[in-house]
């Protein structure tokens, strides 16, 4: 088995053993990230340009309506928690404080949003992953106010926390020639700022309660419709996949140290990148026709987005790519369904994490 194989395993055993602690049913989550996590946040900002809110977007979920999501159906994270039998959680900026809802798990994502600050400047307004762990701290108190101080606690340290982001780093920041991140620093320099502002938000995270933590690492951005339509042939832009690997051993080195120094921390690296690369190297060993050009026919030099008088293909099932930068429907799918059937057919009834 290969090195890297055996990592994926063994982060996938890891993250069976942070979820089943938790009864099933009773597993609280909470979801940060950027538009592959998204589930409607940037409707509520008036200003936000980072929207899916209109057709085609959604044209394959229940209702066939846009919802917020980026793709044409479900996120990754929609299908976990069904696996989970567990309700996708709504927007944070869904919820008032008073809701309920707050104690069973929200999601904070928000497409356009990066680890830094100023990552997707141009669409206006977004939630930073800075913003979304104030956010996450208003919901804390928020808890605290409807249960008190202890049970809130117990609630944060023993839910799950998703994590997804950093995509947009690259995308809508250090990749684009006109902002300054881009000019400013070499990659070297980009990765360290990065790595070393990402370590601060999650001691931020677990100052506020989360210690089972599940970092999602970043797929092979280099072959997404939108970096291939900048290539002379359409082929993977390999000095992106490079940076890209960079960026996560350094976060996997990152959780690594976070875990040695924060008493009954549980951080977990899930490294994707792999699995998502030979999806779209094979793609029909997955039943997919094709994965270097995206399903909703768009325009790679005016934003990448499906627009609702944009041209779909015939069979969306068949494309491993909806848009310029977002998965399938069909291909979210079978990356949760991998993720899943793995976690099960190594671990049936994971064991308990070590009490310590
Ligand atoms: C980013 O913004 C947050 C507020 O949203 C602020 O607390 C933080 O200091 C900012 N970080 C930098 C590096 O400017
Ligand atoms: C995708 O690959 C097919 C063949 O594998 C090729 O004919 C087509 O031109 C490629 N499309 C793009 C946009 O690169
Ligand atoms: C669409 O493609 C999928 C996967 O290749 C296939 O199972 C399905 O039958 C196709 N649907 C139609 C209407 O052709």
């Amino acid at each position: 088995m290969s090195k890297m194989k055996r990592n994926i395993i063994v982060s996938i055993m890891v993250i069976a053993m942070v979820i089943g602690r938790s009864s099933a049913s009773s597993l609280v989550t909470f979801i940060f990230g950027d538009s592959l996590t998204e589930v409607g946040n940037n409707n509520y900002l008036q200003l936000s340009l980072a929207k899916s809110n209109f057709p085609h977007y959604g044209i394959d979920f229940d209702g066939g309506k846009a919802t917020g999501r980026f793709t044409n159906g479900r996120t990754i994270g929609d299908i976990i928690s069904a696996k989970l039998r567990i309700p996708s959680p709504p927007p944070y900026l869904s919820l008032s404080p008073t809701d309920d809802a707050i104690l069973k798990g929200v999601n904070y994502a928000s497409g356009g949003a990066g680890i830094l600050n100023e990552t997707g400047l141009y669409f206006i307004e977004r939630l930073s992953f800075d913003d979304q762990i104030k956010n996450f701290e208003k919901t804390k108190e928020s808890i605290k106010a409807k249960i008190g101080d202890e049970a809130a606690n117990k609630l944060c340290n023993e839910a799950v926390y998703f994590i997804g982001i950093g995509s947009n780093d690259y995308v809508n920041n250090f990749l684009q020639p006109f902002l300054a991140d881009g000019q400013q620093y070499a990659h070297d320099e980009f990765v360290e700022l990065m790595i070393s502002t990402l370590g601060e938000q999650l001691a931020r995270l677990y100052e506020v309660g989360a210690r089972k933590m599940v970092f999602h690492g970043l797929g092979p951005l280099g072959c997404i419709p939108s970096q291939r339509a900048k290539s002379r042939r359409g082929q993977c832009l390999t000095q992106v996949n490079l940076w890209v690997q960079q960026f996560n051993s350094k976060v996997q080195k990152l959780i690594e140290n976070l875990n040695a120094h924060l008493p009954s921390s549980h951080l977990t690296f899930a490294d994707t990148y792999q699995a998502v690369l030979d999806l779209i190297d094979n793609p029909t060993k997955y039943g997919f026709k094709v994965s270097n050009t995206s399903c909703c026919v768009v325009d790679t030099k005016l934003g990448g987005l499906c627009l609702p008088n944009s041209k779909l293909c015939s069979n969306r099932s068949d494309y491993v790519f909806w848009d310029a930068f977002h998965p399938s429907d069909a291909a979210n799918a079978v990356l949760a369904e991998r993720f899943f059937s793995t976690v099960f057919s190594q671990s049936p009834s994971p064991a308990p994490l070590p009490s310590h």
